[in-house]
């Protein structure tokens, strides 16, 4: 069953992605060489429980921490820490969740790490951010959730990359996943409409290789099948009638 937001529901969703998206911003700043995933982490919650919010991560399915950080050739899920720091050159994946007032805002970034990252690395931040305002373009009353797909799709293989099929985006309104599932690729079973008032968690995952995925020992990471780079970028959108509303603004 697919939950269509009023405009006060929307209104509370915008508040929790504007928690997420501050607490984002201070982070990509922190960002540097010799910082470690745990750093991210304590700051993060921190900012959290001051803003009056609760981390939508923690204890999800016995997920320990506030943070996702997913450093080059993990794609999602990462889990910080105190062991894991970041070098000059490295890509970091930060998703962050919150719920506030009963709604969920949930978004992702991908951040350089120093000033020695690769132009291919580099190049592949540029088009997985690029993916999903393509896709984000898409968010129209009468689309398909397989025109959002079908945009990430087109846009990153015509740069050479490929789309993680093993993880998708989601609904999100009361919960932090809802219906429908929002693939980042066309494909065959996602041709529900959109209609006003859904809300959706975009959220393309590319890898610089093959699209193959697996998932540590940790039982939560999920890095590339061939060892190449990942990005990872995550908005939440509503349908409205004036065209697509980023929550996570
Ligand atoms: N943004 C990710 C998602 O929507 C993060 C979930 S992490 C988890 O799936 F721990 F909550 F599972
Ligand atoms: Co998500």
């Amino acid at each position: 069953m697919v939950v269509c937001k009023s405009q006060s529901e929307l209104d509370k969703m915008r508040r929790s992605g504007h928690i997420v998206r501050q607490v984002l911003d201070e982070l990509r700043a922190m960002v540097a060489p010799g910082i470690s995933t745990m750093d991210l982490e304590k700051l993060a919650e921190r900012r959290i429980k001051e803003s009056g919010a609760k981390p939508a991560f923690k204890g999800y399915y016995g997920y320990p921490c506030v943070l996702c950080t997913s450093i080059n050739d993990e794609i999602v899920h990462g889990i910080p820490s105190a062991k894991r720091v970041l070098k000059t050159g490295d890509i970091v994946s930060i998703d962050c969740g919150v719920v506030l007032d009963g709604y969920y805002g949930d978004a992702a970034i991908t951040v350089a790490v120093g000033d020695l990252v690769s132009p291919e690395r580099k190049k592949l931040m540029e088009v997985t951010e690029q993916s999903l305002y393509k896709a984000i373009e898409k968010v129209k009353i009468g689309n398909t959730i397989s025109d959002i797909g079908g945009a990430v799709q087109e846009f990153v293989e015509a740069a050479g990359f490929s789309v993680v099929r093993e993880f998708v985006g989601h609904g999100i309104g009361t919960k932090l996943h809802e219906e429908p599932q929002v693939p980042n690729f066309r494909s065959r079973g996602a041709d529900m409409r959109l209609r006003e008032g859904m809300v959706l968690a975009i959220e393309p995952m590319v890898n610089t290789g093959g699209p193959e995925a697996r998932v540590l020992e940790d039982k939560w990471t999920a890095v590339t099948l061939d060892g190449s780079s990942s990005a990872h970028f995550e908005h939440c959108v509503a349908v409205t009638r004036n065209g697509p509303l980023i929550l996570t603004q």
